[in-house]
């Protein structure tokens, strides 16, 4: 664990958090203009309370404090525009590529591909398919590649 959780806590939060509404709400504008808008935030598995609180699941773990927490929070972001933005025809989505071997965490794509990474155009793949409409069913809900991630 980040011996300074909280400055740690503080970064990601910026990024993670801060960056996906200033996105969002630059775009907004552009995308009420759309005949059909839809808005992904890209998201993790490892986000999920559900998954983080069950000792059977893989993602039980006491690490990546910070980046889990927000993800959870990234989650509940997704939700509060869903719920928003639905009414105007909007469909909001979170979305997880699943484990992929780019700079995530190390900067070192092989350390991920050596845990079972996929190359990135898998990720890429998985994320197109929320934005062709090919997981419509579940809008408003987190995108996995086992299906819908729990919250
Ligand atoms: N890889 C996985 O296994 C995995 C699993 C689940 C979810 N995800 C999610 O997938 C998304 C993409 O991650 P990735 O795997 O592609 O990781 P990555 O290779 O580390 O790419 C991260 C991207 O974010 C940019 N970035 C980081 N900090 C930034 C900042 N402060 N301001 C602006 N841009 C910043 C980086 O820009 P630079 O290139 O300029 O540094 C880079 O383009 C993330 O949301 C991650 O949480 C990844």
């Amino acid at each position: 664990m980040n011996p300074v959780p909280r400055e740690a806590m503080r970064e990601i939060a910026a990024v993670n958090i801060v960056g996906p509404i200033s996105v969002t709400e630059a775009f907004l504008p552009l995308l009420r203009k759309a005949p059909a808008p839809r808005l992904l935030f890209v998201s993790s598995s490892a986000g999920s309370i559900t998954h983080a609180s069950d000792p059977t699941s893989k993602y039980h773990a006491a690490s990546a404090n910070e980046y889990r927490t927000s993800k959870a929070a990234l989650n509940m972001l997704m939700v509060q525009y869903w719920v928003k933005l639905g009414k105007e025809g909007f469909k909001v989505f979170g979305a997880d590529p699943g484990l992929i071997a780019t700079n995530f965490g190390w900067g070192k794509p092989e350390v991920l591909r050596e845990r079972g990474g996929m190359e990135p155009e898998v990720g890429g793949e998985r994320i197109a398919t929320v934005v062709r409409g090919d997981r419509d069913e579940d809008v408003g809900k987190v995108c996995g590649v086992y299906g819908v991630s729990p919250w």
